[in-house]
């Protein structure tokens, strides 16, 4: 855990954040023990930023690496950074019970997906 919360933290400052200047990295590891990075990318159309989650685990699955099994999240600040609702979303997507690990430069705390997205929407539901 610590060592992808260390592959996040060393992408940090590829984040591209002119508006919000809040980086954010991530690192996924999937089953395969592959670890694909990310961070935010926004853009001067606020609406079409990327959170560094998603880029994190869309770059997982573009190469055929569909079993998520933890996200780290870092950032640079006191307290840890939680995904947002989307990001939760899209990591139910490949495992509603994901490892969610979460580390700021104090602290870090580890949930799982299910906490943060109880009762999430998932293609079950589509019958
Ligand atoms: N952001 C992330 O990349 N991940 C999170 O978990 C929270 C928010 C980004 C989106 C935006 O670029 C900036 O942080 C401020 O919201």
């Amino acid at each position: 855990m610590e060592e992808l919360v260390e592959r996040a933290k060393a992408v940090l400052n590829n984040a591209y954040a002119p508006y919000s200047k809040f980086k954010v990295a991530a690192a996924v590891r999937t089953k395969s023990g592959r670890v694909y990075t990310g961070v935010n990318v926004e853009n001067a159309s606020y609406g079409l930023s990327m959170c560094a989650e998603r880029v994190a685990v869309f770059k997982a699955v573009s190469e055929g690496d569909r079993d998520i099994e933890v996200v780290a999240v870092y950032t640079d600040t006191e307290e840890p950074t939680p995904p947002c609702g989307a990001c939760r979303q899209v990591i139910a997507e490949f495992n509603p019970d994901a490892l969610i690990v979460m580390a700021s430069r104090k602290k870090t705390v580890v949930v799982r997906l299910s906490e943060l997205l109880p009762h999430a929407f998932t293609r079950k539901n589509l019958g």
